[in-house]
C-alpha cells in the first residue's frame, strides 16, 4: 500500500476509523473508571556494613554491601516479612495478598533499596511500607547477627520513611487514553483495510466495463438535491450533474451508429441504484437538445415517476394495455418542453405477462413513431425479468450501477440476464459517485476529456452548444466517437461472458 492508496483508504473509511477510535477512547475510559484506586507508600534503606578503616577495608566493604543489597531486595519481597508486618499491624489479608503489593529494587552501583507499598487506602499504604521497612531492619539485624553475639557484618537502616500519598497511581488514566487512542487506530484500521478487501462493490469505471462487457457511457455524480428534486432543470441548471448528463447524451449519439437507438431502456441489477432518476434525466437531456422525448414507466410494480414528476400515476401503460384507455389519453404533458410521460397506471397482478405482450410492442411502436425518443424506467434485473422483457424489445439497454453499493456479481447477473433474451447492451452508467476522492467523479469525468473544475460560464456555453450538438436521430455518421467510447466500445463488445465471470469475482 503506497501513500495515495492510504489516503484513499482513509478517505473511504474515516467513519470506521472515527467509531474504532472513540470506542476505544470510551473503552480507556470506562476501564480506568472501574479500576479501584491504588495509593503508594514509599521507603527508602540504606545497607551499611562494619569497614576497617584502611582504603581497601572500606572498598570491601562497600562492595560487600553493594551485593548484600540484590538479596535483601529478594528478602523484603519475601513470605516471612509480610507474615511479621500482617502481625505486627494486626492485618486482615494473607502474606501472599501483601507481597503483591510490595516491590523493592536495589539501583545498581548503590548501597540503596527503594521499597514501595501499594494499598486502596493511602493510610494503609504508608502504615505498611513504613512496618515492613522497620520489620525488615529487625530481621536483617536478626539474620546477621554471629552466634557469638558480636557485632554483625551488615545493618540497615530507613533513611527515608513513607509519608502519606495524596493521589492514587492507579488507574493511570491518561496513559489508559493514550492506549486506547493507540488501540483505536490500530484497530480503526485494520477494520479498514479488511473491509476494503472485503468490498466488492463497483467502484471504478474499469470494473464497471469489464463486467458489463460495453463501455462506461456516463458517470453521474452523487447530488443530494436529486432526493428532493429528481429531475433536473437543465435551462438553469449547470452544475456537475447536469454536465453529466448532456456528456451521456453527447455519447449516446455515438452508440450503434448504424442503428441509431431511439428506444432505449435504463435498468439496473438491484432496487435503490438510481433507475428512475437516470432516465427522467436521460430523457431531460435529450428534450434540452430540441428532441421530442417520451418516458414510459416500465417499473410496474413499485412505479415512481409519477412521484419524481408530480404527475398522475393512476392511469397509464397498464391501463392502456388492458385497454382501459387509449394512449393518447393516458400521455401526459409536463412542465419540461419536450418531455411527455406514460406513468405506469395501476398495478396489475401480472407485470411480467403485460410487458411481454404484443399490445406492449404496439405501444412502444407507437410512441416511436411519434418521439424522437422513448426512454423506459424497468424494475432491477435481479429481482423480476420485466426489465429483461421490456429490452428484449428495446433498440438497447443502458445499464446502471450504483458506485460503492452494487456488487460485482449483482452487476454480472443482471448483465447475464440481458444476454439471455438477447437485449442489445448499448453502455453502462456509474451512477452517485462520490464528488470528493481519488475515486471520485471528478477523476472519472475527466476521463471524458472534460474539465471537471470548468468555470461556470464554460459550462454555461456547453449548454448552448448542447441543442446544435445532437444529430438528428437517423442520421450523422460522419462524426467520430469521443475518446472514451472508441478506445473501450468495439474490445469490450467482443469480451466473452467468462472474463466477465472472472471480473465478477
Ligand atoms: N445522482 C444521484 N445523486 C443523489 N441521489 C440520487 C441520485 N440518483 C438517485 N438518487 C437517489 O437514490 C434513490 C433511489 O433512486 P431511484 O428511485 O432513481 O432508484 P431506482 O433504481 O429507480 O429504484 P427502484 O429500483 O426502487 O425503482 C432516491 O432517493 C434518489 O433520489
Ligand atoms: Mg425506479
Amino acid at each position: 500500500m503506497n501513500l495515495q492508496d492510504f489516503v484513499k483508504l482513509l478517505r473511504a473509511r474515516w467513519i470506521t476509523l472515527c467509531v474504532a477510535l472513540i470506542v476505544a477512547v470510551l473503552g480507556a475510559v470506562a476501564v480506568s473508571m472501574l479500576t479501584t484506586p491504588l495509593y503508594q507508600a514509599s521507603t527508602r534503606l540504606f545497607v551499611s556494613t562494619a569497614a576497617g578503616s584502611s582504603l581497601s577495608d572500606m572498598y570491601q566493604g562497600n562492595r560487600f554491601s553493594q551485593e548484600r543489597v540484590v538479596s535483601y531486595a529478594e528478602l523484603l519481597k519475601g513470605e516471612t516479612l509480610a507474615q511479621r508486618t500482617i502481625d505486627k499491624l494486626g492485618l486482615d489479608m494473607t502474606a501472599g495478598a501483601l507481597r503483591a503489593n510490595v516491590s523493592a529494587s536495589a539501583k545498581p552501583d548503590t548501597v540503596l533499596i527503594d521499597v514501595k507499598v501499594l494499598d486502596p487506602s493511602p493510610v494503609r499504604a504508608r502504615d505498611i511500607a513504613n512496618t515492613l521497612s522497620d520489620e525488615f531492619v529487625a530481621m536483617i539485624r536478626e539474620l546477621e547477627t554471629p552466634e557469638d553475639g558480636s557485632r554483625p557484618d551488615s545493618r540497615v537502616v530507613v533513611e527515608q520513611r513513607a509519608s502519606l500519598p495524596v493521589t492514587p497511581v492507579v488507574p493511570k488514566t491518561g496513559r489508559n487514553i493514550m492506549f486506547g487512542v493507540a488501540l483505536g487506530l490500530l484497530l480503526g484500521f485494520g477494520v479498514a483495510i479488511v473491509r476494503d478487501l472485503l468490498d466488492n462493490t463497483v467502484k471504478d469505471r474499469k470494473t464497471l466495463e469489464e463486467i458489463a462487457g460495453t463501455g462506461v457511457v456516463g458517470a453521474v455524480p452523487l447530488d443530494k438535491e436529486r432526493r428532493k428534486q429528481a429531475a433536473i432543470s437543465f435551462d438553469s441548471d449547470n452544475s456537475g450533474i447536469s454536465e453529466a448528463f448532456r456528456k451521456l447524451r453527447t455519447n449516446l449519439q455515438f452508440l450503434a451508429v448504424d442503428h441509431p437507438p431511439r428506444v432505449i431502456v435504463v435498468t439496473s441489477s438491484m432496487p435503490g441504484e438510481g433507475k428512475s432518476t437516470t432516465a427522467i434525466n436521460i430523457a431531460l437531456a435529450l428534450a434540452e437538445a430540441g428532441r421530442n422525448v417520451a418516458l414510459i414507466d416500465g417499473d410496474l410494480r413499485r412505479p415512481t415517476l409519477h412521484k419524481y414528476l408530480d404527475l398522475v400515476g393512476a392511469v397509464g401503460f397498464s391501463t392502456v394495455l388492458s385497454g382501459g384507455v387509449g394512449l393518447a389519453d393516458a400521455l401526459q404533458k409536463t412542465r419540461f418542453p419536450g418531455l411527455t410521460v406514460l406513468t405506469s397506471g395501476t398495478i396489475p397482478p401480472n407485470p411480467s405477462e403485460l410487458l411481454g405482450s404484443l399490445a406492449a410492442r404496439k405501444v412502444v411502436n407507437e410512441l416511436r413513431a411519434q418521439f424522437d425518443y422513448v426512454v423506459i424506467d424497468s424494475t432491477p434485473l435481479v429481482a423480476v425479468t420485466d426489465a429483461a422483457i421490456l429490452a428484449a424489445g428495446a433498440d438497447g439497454v443502458l445499464i446502471i450501477a450504483r458506485y460503492g453499493h452494487t456488487k460485482r456479481e449483482q452487476l454480472a447477473h443482471a448483465v447475464g440476464s440481458l444476454e439471455g433474451v438477447g437485449a442489445p447492451l448499448l453502455g453502462a452508467i456509474l451512477t452517485m459517485m462520490p464528488t470528493r476522492g481519488t475515486g471520485s467523479y471528478g477523476y472519472s469525468y475527466s476521463y471524458y476529456g472534460d474539465d471537471s473544475t470548468s468555470s461556470s460560464s464554460s459550462r454555461r456555453m456547453s449548454a448552448k452548444l448542447a441543442a446544435l450538438e445532437l444529430p438528428p436521430p437517423k442520421s450523422d455518421h460522419s462524426l467520430k466517437p469521443p475518446q472514451s467510447i472508441a478506445e473501450s466500445g468495439p474490445d469490450i463488445v467482443q469480451q466473452t461472458s467468462a472474463k466477465r465471470r472472472r471480473a465478477a469475482d
